[in-house]
């Protein structure tokens, strides 16, 4: 949601900003904007839509300039427009800013703030901080932002520009994402390291109100009282090509693809020479888990679906309870914990704010969090106990998926670590399982080479026009059942359900007619035979089933209308592959229809606002 990029350097900026915002398009977006300062003055530019109409008016903006901010805009407060783009200026033309995440006193912020005289130009939230500049400017710009800073109540970036300081950017985060990049003679601001990840590698991370001084030779960093920060700079090793599609038509398409070389990534050191797992540098001791009475998963989207495996695998493995939330419900309503609980987030950008907040609960309420998260440095990283990274890389497709099966993977690592040091698994168990997790990669590119993904694209040109999609499935079927129709959902907006399919005779089998699909997860495992009779219920109400099922398994063509093949494991394992089809056939269905993939209306990466 809303992407910023700040500059101040040498070269002349505004392709620089621009294409900067190209980067973070990924993040969901419906206006965008750019202003920079030169010889005192602004020139600003903003329009409504996708980059290619403030492109088309980047003529308009000063070339050689070499200060300046930008920004996309999701909007929250304001419908989308050219007055309620950024960057937005106060009153007396001074300032120009840019803000992500949300003001939450603005309402009474602006009342007080017209009172005063100040005249407001849009319907935003963000507009106020502009104006709060002016209030407070006493010949110091970060004292200003400081001061402006002070009155804000929310969750919020704001990256800003002063006439009367050519050569200074500020910034300033409340929990909403800011990173800073070191650059030669130049330095960044922006929402992302993919915003500048061109030009430098070497990012800083500042802290919740920490407030940045950036210009071209350096970059301060000061609390909120004033003083001067220490802080260290991150090399970003993210391959630079992430940010290109590399020859595939989407960047959702391309990821698919990587899948192989994220779960590579994410097992590289997880496992020891002795072939048990690692997790080295986690930050939680192992007694805790040994002595924890039980686990809270709280995640949303897509990393809820993760956790809905983990649930499965630190049951049976560990057998410790697992209770598992979305984590806007379970932020508000009094759930029971206390510090014999371990609360595992789950958060590829470890942002989310809803699962910021549900770990803040977890914590107050004495509990232990450890997330699961991609992106080093994020807020998540800093609120919590301990941290497992996946390593997928930049994923900039809305929709997930490499950082989904790196997910499932730091997961099920996890899961057979705790139920080692809970001594619920021998070592050989969890040896054997790893190394099967190993062969894991090898198996998901014979997948992605072979005949199924052309056999998913006749799946999805046939069925493209369903109204209505129903995926079932059970045990560990069930996640990548969730998944698979959140994908559809997510990029097609066709509608679909996924039900555990002992619950279909519950409901969800009334809405079948003659030729509905049902896609059913149907690899090998304890539930195999049931889920079978499922099949049956289904087709025998006329529905077309659509199977996902474990190489070697012939028998289930007689169930099934069309089978797709995944290489057989494991039942714990399964989901690895089997979730691959559902990302494939969502996929399909989409480009089918003609929708635009990377970027599904209505829905944003990272979900700075609750
Ligand atoms: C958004 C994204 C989803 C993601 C969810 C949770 O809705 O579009 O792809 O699963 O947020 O994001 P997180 O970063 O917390 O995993």
């Amino acid at each position: 949601m809303c992407g910023i990029i700040g500059y101040v350097g040498a070269r002349p900026c505004r392709d620089i900003l621009f294409n900067g915002l190209r980067k973070l398009e990924y993040r969901g977006y419906d206006s965008a904007g750019i202003s920079v300062l030169r010889e005192g003055s602004f020139s600003l530019v903003r329009a409504v839509g996708n980059l290619d109409s403030l492109e088309a008016l980047l003529d308009t903006v000063d070339d050689k300039a070499s200060v300046g901010i930008a920004h996309t805009r999701w909007a929250t407060h304001g419908v989308p427009s050219e007055r309620n783009a950024h960057p937005h200026t106060d009153c007396s033309g001074r300032f120009a800013i840019v803000v992500n995440g949300i003001v939450e006193n603005y309402l009474r912020l602006r009342a007080e703030l017209v009172e005063e005289g100040h005249v407001f130009s849009s319907d935003t939230d963000a507009e106020v901080v502009a104006h709060l500049l002016e209030r407070h400017y006493r010949g110091s710009f970060l004292s200003a932002l400081r001061d402006a800073y002070a009155e804000l109540q929310g969750h919020f970036t704001i990256v800003a520009m002063s006439r009367a300081d050519p050569e200074l950017i500020l910034a300033v985060r409340k929990e909403t994402p800011l990173v800073l990049g070191l650059g030669e003679g130049e330095n960044f601001a922006a929402s992302s390291v993919a915003a500048f990840m061109s030009h430098t590698r070497v990012a800083v991370f500042p802290r919740s109100g920490e407030f940045a001084e950036i210009r071209r030779h350096g970059i301060e960093l000061y609390d909120e009282q004033g003083n001067p920060v220490a802080f260290e700079g991150h090399v970003v090793d993210w391959d630079e090509d992430a940010a290109e599609k590399g020859g595939f038509e989407t960047f959702m398409l391309k990821e698919i693809y990587e899948q192989p070389t994220a779960l590579v990534d994410t097992l590289a050191e997880r496992v020891g020479p002795d072939g048990l797992v690692r997790l080295d540098g986690m930050g939680l001791q192992d007694e805790l888990f040994r002595d924890a009475s039980q686990i809270v998963i709280v995640a949303c989207g897509t990393s809820y679906h993760a956790g809905l495996l983990g649930k499965y695998a630190l049951e049976r493995w560990a057998r410790l309870p697992v209770e598992i939330d979305v984590a806007s419900e379970f932020r508000y309503r009094d759930p029971v914990l206390d510090e014999r609980t371990i609360c595992i987030a789950i958060t590829q950008s470890g942002e989310t704010a809803d699962t910021l907040a549900a770990m803040r609960v977890a914590r107050h309420s004495g509990a232990h969090v450890l997330v699961v998260t991609n992106i080093l440095g994020s807020q998540a990283t800093r609120e919590a106990d301990g941290v497992l990274f996946t390593r997928a890389g930049l994923e900039i497709g809305v929709a997930a998926t490499k950082t989904l099966l790196a997910q499932f993977l730091v997961l099920l690592l996890l899961a057979l670590h705790v139920a080692r040091v809970r001594g619920k698994l021998d070592e050989d168990t969890v040896i054997r399982t790893v190394n099967e997790l190993r062969s894991v990669p090898a198996s998901l590119a014979r997948l992605l080479a072979g005949e199924a993904p052309a056999q998913l694209q006749e799946l999805a040109q046939r069925y493209r026009g369903s109204p209505f999609f129903l995926y079932m499935g059970r045990n560990v079927g069930l996640p990548v059942c969730l998944e698979g129709a959140l994908k559809l959902k997510e990029i097609s907006y066709v509608p679909a359900e996924s039900y555990a399919a002992g619950e279909m005779k519950h409901g969800p089998i009334a809405l079948l007619t003659h030729g509905s699909p049902v896609v059913a997860v149907a690899t090998d495992g304890r539930t195999y035979e049931k889920l079978v009779s499922n099949m049956q219920e289904v087709r025998a109400r006329g529905a077309h089933v659509l199977a996902v099922a474990s190489e070697g398994n012939e028998g289930i063509r007689e169930v099934a209308d069309h089978v797709v093949y995944v290489p057989a494991t494991s039942e714990m394992v399964s989901p690895l592959l089997a979730v691959v089809p559902l990302q494939l056939f969502a996929y399909h269905v989409a480009q089918a229809n003609g929708e635009k993939v990377d970027q599904p209306r209505n829905l944003a990466k990272t979900v700075t606002v609750e």
